[in-house]
């Protein structure tokens, strides 16, 4: 059973952003990047040149995380740059499935993330139209918050969902994860983690990672949805 560990830089050093990606490199899966607008969500962080610059000089995939709005005008444009998985916001998508299928020709895997007051069921028609279902553990905007457990019974039910159809996509949670929450996330079904202070922050990025996957590793071992 593989899981994923996608190290956010949004808490990195941002003066050092491409030694930061390094940093993690040998332990991470991929790259979680950012990208928020000031509209989508009250912050602005990074955008297109900044993820084409990260392409060319960081060998491990970027999972870039799309935070704007007008997502459909947008989205296709990050794959095209070459960012290997690009999600983008159910709230702000007007034809997610048209969407997913934009940027899976331009070559990326295609995600959709939901914000935490949004409700999963109006859209699990979507799920066999993607590769991945971002479910927020925290409210869009900024690193650092506190993991909502609330949100856990959602991470249930898109994995309910993934299992009935017999689905071959991931199921990411960004937010808050820790040495503290991983488990519990990876009980609910959660098999890819965004993890920004939980591995920045640390004295030891790089053990920091290690800890992460071995806790969600023995939590998906135990879980009731592995398949033993
Ligand atoms: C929040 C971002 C997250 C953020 C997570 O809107 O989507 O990716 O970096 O940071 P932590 O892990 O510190 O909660
Ligand atoms: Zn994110």
């Amino acid at each position: 059973m593989g899981l994923r560990i996608s190290p956010s830089i949004l808490s990195a050093d941002f003066g050092h952003l491409v030694d930061e990606c390094e940093r993690v490199a040998p332990n991470a899966d991929w790259l979680h990047v950012d990208v928020m607008d000031n509209h989508f969500v009250p912050n602005l962080t990074f955008g297109l040149p900044v993820v084409e610059a990260l392409v060319g000089k960081v060998s491990t995939p970027i999972d870039c995380h799309l935070m704007i709005s007008d997502a459909d005008r947008w989205a296709p444009g990050y794959a095209e740059a070459g960012a290997k998985s690009v999600t983008f916001h159910i709230e702000a998508a007007a034809n997610p499935k048209q969407l997913a299928s934009d940027i899976r020709k331009a070559g990326a895997r295609a995600g959709m993330a939901i914000k935490p007051g949004t409700d999963l069921t109006d859209y699990e028609e979507l799920f066999p139209h993607l590769d991945m279902i971002l479910i927020m553990t925290v409210e869009p905007g900024f690193g650092g918050q506190s993991f909502m457990h609330d949100q856990l019974p959602k991470v249930k039910r898109a994995r309910e969902v993934i299992k009935n159809l017999d689905l071959d996509i991931w199921l990411q949670v960004d937010g808050g994860v820790s040495v503290k929450t991983i488990e519990a996330a990876a009980d609910a079904g959660a098999d890819t983690f965004v993890a920004g202070s939980a591995v920045y922050q640390s004295a030891d990025p790089l053990e920091a990672i290690d800890s992460l996957r071995a806790l969600a590793q023995s939590a998906t071992d135990k879980s009731w949805w592995c398949a033993h």
